[in-house]
């Protein structure tokens, strides 16, 4: 990889549905400074996007979709690997050893498996249980020293350094053991109407949630109806308890802006919920004009995604077969 830092970042997105403009805060946004530090290897998640119900011309669509999204964000191919999980088969084959080294417990108790069992009554496949091992193994082929995720992948991360950490007891060092790269503070964007809650692709509800890709208005209606408080006078400050929607607005407005928190308070504290929400308005329509006309560049010339996407898994698989060799040779099955 052309890179100076010799550091390692992975992170990956499952091409299941479509970002959310929280999606892009956690963890898009960063996708292009994060160049600058380490060398950055990207994933498209596709196999783990199959183990809820998928329809398949979906899924070629989103892959595609996503890949655009990434581009948009400023992933620079010359920089960076961007390539589809499954078109490496080196993550399934370490999954399977690395499955062997996970706890049926450990896969039971994490809170995504029992929320997704939840929803999902009719198809607790164990890929859904396995989930947290094929991260595992993604993490852990590209010898990664970071990872970026959003604050809901924390408890997916612990389990990979612990597997890791497991899988070289025995062996010695074969893995590195990596870190999740906290930034923002962990901050996270929560649903427009019910801000205690994240904001998720699969709300049932599409108004709390902002998509990258949606039309410009509509996005603007819901921002609209974006909850604040009851607050006498209305006040801007930043206090996640006590001011759960008006915080949530001020995270967003910090993040697609850059600008810190403090800053906001200060230049907006005596205006009124209306005047702040225009203000955000205007800055959320900007942000998605942009980068939805950057997509649009990107996503209508199909041969030039794809070749991308050869030149990814080419370049990934060079790096996935090394480690997965020293794993197959560290077990006794590389005769
Ligand atoms: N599960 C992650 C998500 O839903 C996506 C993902 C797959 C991932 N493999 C990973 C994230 C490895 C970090 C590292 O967001």
């Amino acid at each position: 990889m052309e890179n100076s830092s010799n550091q390692v970042l992975f992170s990956a997105l499952q091409p299941s549905g479509k970002l959310t403009i929280g999606n892009y805060v956690g963890v898009l946004s960063k996708f292009n400074e994060m160049q600058k530090y380490f060398s950055c290897v990207y994933c498209i998640a596709d196999h783990h996007a199959i183990t809820v119900k998928h329809n398949p011309d979906e899924l070629k669509k989103n892959i595609l979709d996503m890949l655009a999204i990434f581009l948009a964000c400023g992933v620079d191919t010359n920089k960076s690997i961007i390539f589809v999980q499954s078109h490496v088969p080196q993550h399934f084959q370490l999954c399977w050893i690395l499955n062997c080294y996970t706890h049926f417990n450990e896969l039971v108790k994490m809170t995504q498996f029992k929320e997704k069992s939840k929803i999902n009554k009719e198809n607790i496949n164990s890929g859904l249980l396995n989930y947290p091992v094929l991260m595992a193994s993604d993490i852990l082929l590209y010898n990664s020293n970071f990872v970026l995720v959003g604050p809901d992948q924390k408890q997916h991360i612990e389990l990979s350094r612990k597997i890791a950490k497991r899988f070289n007891k025995v062996y010695g060092n074969i893995f590195t053991v990596p870190n999740r790269l906290l930034l923002n503070s962990g901050k996270q964007i929560f649903s427009l109407q019910n801000p205690r809650k994240k904001m998720s692709k699969s709300d049932q509800n599409p108004k709390n949630v902002i998509f990258l890709l949606e039309n410009i208005k509509s996005s603007l209606e819901k921002l609209k109806l974006a909850c604040t408080d009851s607050e006498i006078p209305p006040k801007i400050y930043y206090d996640l308890n006590k001011k759960p929607g008006i915080s949530n607005l001020i995270n967003l407005l910090s993040c697609i802006t850059g600008k810190s928190i403090s800053y906001i308070e200060n230049n907006f504290h005596s205006e009124t919920y209306k005047n702040f929400k225009s203000f955000v308005s205007d800055i959320v329509s900007d942000f998605l004009r942009n980068i939805q006309n950057k997509f649009f560049h990107f996503r209508k010339n199909e041969d030039f995604l794809k070749n991308i996407l050869l030149n990814g898994s080419n370049k990934a698989k060079e790096i996935s077969k090394i480690t997965l060799e020293k794993v197959m040779i560290s077990i006794g099955s590389i005769i």
